[in-house]
């Protein structure tokens, strides 16, 4: 732990244990007055988050703690209790939900879908893009009447949004109904947040903003038995100007190696049969470590693990080495589908979002991934109407999307997010312009996946069924290797086999088919 976090956490004030009881029997009145206790705490000593401290990246090394425990007290806290989490980001942020989830459930809490059952309510928030905040807003709005029936009920916010000062802001000012945010980097001190928050007088509040160590053995609830996520690493110090990540989640820290392959190893053992290693920018694994080890290497180790199927995400265009293309086109339980986000298809827009590729290098990329693996499905993400793009560089980004023959692209219009670069740059693209060019870009690939899943009619596919369809209980869902959802009429004993299924009807986003043979055969 460093200074500033030293400090910040001696700001959140210890329950007393004395106090515990006699705050117990008057939380309603003490809950009533919380907001001229709480206005006087901020006024003194409270410090906020800050974007501008979370971009510094220190030089002090990051340890790595494998003593996490949830101390004595607090471990029957949640005894009859039951909690909630919604959450609202990444792949990164489920997988804190999971970790959360696991903390709670060590402390007696158990899960519930129901907001009127929830004794504690947290909000694992993303701050990627505006609407992904308002909506996280309009639910604390909801909120609020189920805390005035229940003010025992502990509502928290957590994940990327608290990170931001503006944010943990104007939760102080207009929610203070709120019981307690903490950040990205907190969620090991989640039960002692939880009992602040119970026994406690003001809304606590604890964001460090540079980020912590890393924490190993937290415990995890994941959502399910098939499939599962396994960080490989954290943060991300790539800096893209139009993005809120590294501010939100620190610098990068890599796992150690052996760490990452032991859960991967007990992953198999308990019977998961795909695992997708996490990390914003996983091709930069390892260049923290003081190793002569990276992403490549990994894989590497990890395809000798006896489990069907390995993933990643996502990959950064400018760190995707030979080594790893090498590894990859090795098969086996290593897929191929690579999702490689390009953002933009003009080599001028990419400078100024400083992604340090150019059009020309991500297709020269693009050859050498297709030359070691022929088969390899394609998908990416990409932004329109970054400040100032104009008609021809849109044009750009149409016409690599076809010259790659991406088969799935996430779209997103550029939504300014405050403290980042490209906020403080002139825009003059108007919104219309912006909606249409967006509209464009969809249409080209919806026609594109829709082609490229046309070429599966006919085919017998590996399908690693998942459960039933959300439409329809008769029918069953799961995903082929390259990531298609196919729906297709099979006995329930299929749900989490891999299975072969033949392709009998091609859709825009899914395969429709028939399982032709139970388990299929598994390297
Ligand atoms: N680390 C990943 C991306 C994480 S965010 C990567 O570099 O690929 C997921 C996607 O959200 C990004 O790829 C980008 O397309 C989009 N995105 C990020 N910031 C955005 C912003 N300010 N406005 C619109 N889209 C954004
Ligand atoms: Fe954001 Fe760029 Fe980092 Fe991806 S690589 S998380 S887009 S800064
Ligand atoms: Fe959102 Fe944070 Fe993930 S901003 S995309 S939840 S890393």
């Amino acid at each position: 732990m460093n200074e500033q976090q030293r400090k910040q956490m001696s700001q959140i004030r210890e329950a007393n244990p004395a106090d515990v009881k006699s705050d117990q029997d008057n939380l309603s009145r003490i809950k009533e007055k919380k907001s001229e206790d709480f206005i006087k705490y901020f006024e003194t000593s409270y410090q906020p988050p800050s974007l501008k401290d979370a971009k510094k990246r220190g030089k002090e090394d990051v340890e790595v703690h494998y003593d996490f425990t949830i101390p004595e007290e607090m471990i029957g806290l949640g005894s009859g209790k039951k909690f909630m989490i919604r959450t609202y980001g990444c792949q990164m942020n489920e997988h804190d939900t999971e970790i959360m989830a696991g903390i709670l459930e060590e402390m007696g809490y158990v899960s519930t879908n129901e907001t009127k059952e929830a004794d504690i309510i947290l909000l694992n928030t993303c701050a990627i893009r505006e609407n992904a905040e308002n909506k996280v807003f309009g639910e604390i709005g909801h909120l609020k009447p189920l805390k005035t029936e229940n003010p025992d009920l502990i509502i928290g916010v957590c994940g990327c949004m608290s990170q931001e000062e503006s944010v943990v802001n104007r939760i102080l000012q207009k929610h203070q109904f709120v019981d307690l945010i903490f950040g990205t980097h907190n969620i090991h001190r989640l039960p002692q947040l939880v009992k602040e928050a119970m026994f406690g007088k003001e809304m606590v509040v604890e964001v460090w903003s540079k980020e912590g160590d890393i924490i190993e053995n937290l415990p995890r609830s994941r959502k399910g038995k098939i499939k599962a996520w396994v960080n490989i690493m954290y943060g991300c110090d790539k800096f893209c100007t139009y993005c809120i990540v590294p501010y939100t989640r620190g610098k990068e820290r890599s796992r150690l190696p052996e760490d990452i392959i032991q859960e991967v190893r007990h992953l198999a053992a308990q019977g998961y049969k795909e695992i997708t290693l996490l990390g914003q920018n996983v091709n930069a694994y390892g260049k923290d470590l003081d190793m002569d080890y990276g992403l490549g290497d990994l894989m590497n180790d990890i395809h000798k693990i006896d489990i069907p199927r390995v993933r990643f995400t996502t990959s950064h265009p400018r760190d995707f080495d030979d080594r790893l293309i090498e590894v990859l086109a090795q098969g086996g339980n290593l897929l191929d589908h690579i999702h490689l986000p390009v953002q933009s298809g003009s080599s001028d827009v990419l400078k100024i979002m400083a992604r340090k590729y150019t059009r020309e290098s991500y297709l020269e990329l693009v050859d050498k991934i297709r030359t070691a693996m022929p088969n390899a499905t394609l998908t990416t993400d990409i932004i329109v109407g970054f400040p100032n793009e104009t008609d021809e560089q849109f044009e750009e980004t149409l016409s690599l999307v076809e010259e790659v023959g991406f088969e799935a692209a996430y779209t997103f219009i550029y939504s300014p997010r405050e403290g980042t670069p490209a906020a403080r740059m002139k825009d003059n693209v108007p919104m219309e312009v912006k909606k249409e060019r967006l509209q464009r870009l969809n249409e080209l690939v919806n026609k594109q996946s829709a082609e490229a899943m046309k070429k599966y009619e006919g085919q017998i596919v590996d399908v690693l069924v998942e459960g039933e369809s959300k439409k329809n209980p008769d029918v069953l869902a799961g995903y082929t290797e390259r990531n298609k959802l196919v729906n297709f009429i099979g006995p329930k004993s299929a749900i989490g086999e891999i299975v072969k299924v033949k392709i009998n009807n091609a859709k825009t986003w899914s395969l429709d088919g028939e399982m032709v043979e139970e388990a299929a055969e598994v390297n």
